[in-house]
């Protein structure tokens, strides 16, 4: 029988892609994996990243059963995708800034995108923003900080309004910004508070409902979802145990990747 949909991220955030997913197809099983040890990704270096992404992965593949990985992660999509898709066997989806959309909806031609460092310097990014966002004025903003915002909000606590804000801050200098990207799928967990640290209204724009769509294209026989989803870690920690548990989440099994 088929497995379940296995959902990757260095930390909590894939847990938003989680909500798009069980939005679209509450009847498919997931199971989820995080490299909590290693967590942020976003400052670290790109080779490195590579190699410990493949293992991750690898070893949550085999320990899951998964029928398809989904790398609800922005920083791990746009550096290693191509290096999972050769060496997994089953469909691989991954996470890109959702930069086409935001293009679509500006009127002002003016966007902001809110990411982690790797991310808004990546040759993927740029690319992105030269394909589909050529006529608009791109402020890239790295939020390394959110991350831990995030982490800290799913683990039971309150995110930090003042470090939301000075975050946030270098979006504001052009009145005339209208849409920011949440291309780090930490982010849209933090959506509320984001709302409420930001000066003035903008419309802002997250990858889950476009990565919820494509599995389910690719996806055609998940298995039944049935009572708690595994889930694995690759560091102890008591706290994100009860924050995975919120989510439907089974108590993790440690990985042990190569
Ligand atoms: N959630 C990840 C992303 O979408 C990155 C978080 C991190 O820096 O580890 O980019």
């Amino acid at each position: 029988m088929a497995g379940p949909i296995l959902v990757f991220d260095s930390g909590v955030g894939g847990l938003s892609v989680v909500q798009a997913l069980r939005r679209r197809q509450p009847e498919a099983a997931l199971a989820y994996v995080c490299d909590n040890a290693m967590l942020p990704y976003g400052q670290r270096e790109d080779a490195w990243l590579v190699q410990r992404i493949r293992a991750v992965c690898e070893a949550a593949v085999a320990a899951s059963g998964c029928s398809a990985l989904v790398v609800a992660c922005n920083t791990a999509s746009t550096l290693a995708l191509d290096v999972l898709r050769e060496c997994l066997a089953i469909p691989v989806v991954g996470t890109v800034p959702a930069i086409k959309p935001a293009a679509r909806v500006s009127r002002t031609r003016h966007i902001g995108l809110l990411a982690t460092s790797a991310t808004v310097s990546g040759s993927y990014t740029l690319q992105l923003i030269q394909d589909f966002a050529a006529d608009c004025r791109v402020t890239r903003v790295a939020a390394d900080a959110l991350v831990i915002e995030a982490e800290r909000l799913v683990a039971g606590g309150m995110p930090d309004q003042a470090t939301l804000r000075q975050a946030l801050a270098l979006l504001w200098d052009d009145p005339q910004l209208d849409t920011v990207v949440l291309g780090c799928t930490h982010f849209p967990l933090l959506a509320p508070w984001l709302a409420e640290a930001a000066p003035r209204q903008v419309t802002w724009i997250d990858s889950g409902e476009a990565i919820a769509r494509r599995v389910a294209q690719v996806v055609t026989a998940a298995a039944p979802r049935r009572g708690n989803a595994p889930s694995f870690v690759t560091a102890p920690d008591e706290c994100l145990y009860k924050g995975l548990a919120t989510f439907g989440f089974a108590p993790p099994r440690l990985l042990y990747p190569a």
